[in-house]
């Protein structure tokens, strides 16, 4: 599962469309977690959708990710500001790849 203490255990090494990326990151093997509000862990996420298609405000996009051993597309938090903090896609996604913090 995404460690929910990542802002503290990782470093931020990038940004990507307008959100952090949290390191380390390896290209095309290791992603690391995308958004800060709406945390995505790439190298957990298998491409389930279920975060997707439930969100109520379309928080997430898919991206393509040639070559990650889990899963070549990922849920990306592209509009993580527009979180209303349901928590809904953190109770779907099988492999409790997303964090999302109210605070
Ligand atoms: Fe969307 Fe709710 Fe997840 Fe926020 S907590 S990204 S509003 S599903
Ligand atoms: Fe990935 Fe979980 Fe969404 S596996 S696509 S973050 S439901
Ligand atoms: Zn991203």
């Amino acid at each position: 599962a995404i460690d929910p203490q990542f802002h503290e255990n990782r470093d931020q090494v990038d940004e990507h469309e307008g959100h952090s990326v949290w390191g380390p990151v390896d290209e095309p093997e290791e992603l690391g977690i995308h958004g800060t509000h709406v945390a995505v862990d790439f190298d957990i996420c298998i491409a389930d959708g279920a975060c997707v298609e439930d969100c109520p405000v379309d928080v997430f996009e898919w991206i393509d990710t040639p070559g990650h051993p889990e899963s070549e597309e990922k849920a990306d938090p592209a509009k993580e500001a527009q979180c209303i903090d349901c928590m809904l896609c953190v109770d779907v996604c099988p492999v409790d790849a997303i964090d999302v913090d109210p605070g």
